[in-house]
């Protein structure tokens, strides 16, 4: 035979077999792929903010784009960025943190990827929020941990039930992951739960990785972080970043706070993968977080005015009814009252109606029988959206 001719076999790694996705991407794909055949498509489906960055970040990374910041910078972050983000995190949290437990990374992601890649073992069990976050359970199942989802509850406003995780700790319990305000559900956990929380957790030598990612966006109260509980700073990985707070999702910037040993070996694994985050973007994160906030305000207080009235709407519709979110900016609809499943549902809304949706049951097997909205859209199209969908099940329930 030819050798030229010869089609090799592709020989993963057993492991990319146990590697998920995210679903909002491949729906986005197949929303495009219809409105290239003419269909008139609403996007729900993607979770970024519509809005612009603010034109003062904008503004500082042209500047250091124009000042040489074009180069390679230490892997952990720009030091001035690291000092500015501890300044952050220990006025909006209420604890003194330092400089060298802060880690900067090419968004919020790469702190769960390198979290599971530096503490998790084979056989490890890592506790994590269902429905949640697919990237989550995803990691856990890549790195060889075994996944143990703890249910969130839509009566308790989707937050979680204290005795079950209580229950669900072992002797392998390695990691717990805490996410509030939560994606997909909107809700956040209540400081009484997350005391609790840690109260159960007690002596046992369990980390917690606590995606704080929405924590500007909670719409009532402060939010408040495990990191704050007296005894759990040394076990807590704080996930925040820029990019739903500063509508940044394509700057790709974010951080991790954590004790400074693991703060060493996370810095590590950015050597070892991105060497450092993009320096002219951390110059700007700075002015983002030096700057007038008051962007960041207004996008919390559109995102509230359009949850109130898209779920308003959603209660109105035959077959849907939907709690009011307390942060984020999705609406996560309890559907089972149509009779169809989640993943049909969406479909059909994606196809007929031309509205794209994600179905809860991407976000875990708790999540069926929910459909996730993102309200990053404006009032007209979340409004034009409710019509169809209201049009569609007047025709097919
Ligand atoms: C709960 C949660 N954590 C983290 C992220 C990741 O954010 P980033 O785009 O900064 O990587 C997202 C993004 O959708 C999210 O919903």
């Amino acid at each position: 035979m030819n050798a030229q001719t010869v089609q090799h076999e592709l020989l993963m790694a057993r492991r990319m077999a146990r590697l998920g996705t995210e679903t909002a991407f491949e729906v986005l794909s197949k929303a495009k792929a219809l409105e290239r055949q003419g269909k008139s498509i609403i996007h729900l489906e993607i979770g970024e903010p519509d809005f612009d960055t603010p034109e003062n970040i904008v503004e500082a990374a042209v500047d250091a784009l124009h000042k040489g910041w074009t180069h390679y910078g230490p892997s952990a972050g720009l030091p001035e960025l690291r000092h500015e983000i501890a300044k952050y995190v220990s006025r909006t949290r209420g604890v003194d943190v330092f400089p060298d437990e802060v880690v900067v990374v090419p968004g919020g992601k790469p702190i769960m990827f390198f979290t599971m890649m530096a503490l998790i073992d084979e056989g490890d069990e890592v506790i994590y929020p269902n429905p949640g976050f697919p990237i989550y359970e995803s990691m856990i199942n890549y790195v060889g941990g075994t996944a143990v989802p703890i249910q969130l509850h839509e009566e308790r406003d989707f937050a979680l039930d204290v005795n079950e995780l209580a229950a669900l700790i072992t002797d392998r319990t390695k990691l717990i992951i805490l996410n509030s305000p939560q994606n997909p559900t909107g809700g956040i956990l209540p400081r009484e739960d997350i005391e609790q929380v840690a109260c159960i957790i007690g002596e046992r030598n369990i980390m917690v990785l606590s995606d704080e990612i929405y924590s500007r966006l909670q719409f009532e109260g402060q939010p408040f972080s495990i990191l704050q509980v007296p005894g759990m700073r040394d076990r807590t990985i704080l996930l925040d970043g820029f990019s739903k707070t500063y509508a940044m999702t394509g700057w790709r910037i974010g951080y991790g706070v954590m004790r400074a040993d693991l703060a060493a070996h996370i810095t590590r694994l950015m050597t070892n993968s991105n060497s450092c985050t993009a320096s002219f973007t951390q110059i700007a994160a700075i002015e983002a977080l030096r700057g007038d906030q008051s962007a960041v305000d207004r996008m919390r207080a559109e995102f509230q005015r359009r949850l109130e009235a898209f779920t308003a709407g959603l209660n109105g519709i035959r077959g849907f009814s939907c709690r009011m979110p307390r942060g984020a900016f999705y609406a996560f609809p309890n559907i089972t009252a149509t009779g169809w499943k989640s993943r049909p549902l969406a479909d059909a809304l994606l196809e007929d109606a031309g509205v794209a949706a994600l179905s809860g049951a991407s976000f875990g097997q708790f999540g069926e029988g929910y459909l996730r909205f993102s309200v990053a859209n404006s009032t007209e199209n979340l409004q034009q959206a409710l019509v169809r969908i209201d049009k569609w099940t007047k025709r097919n329930l």
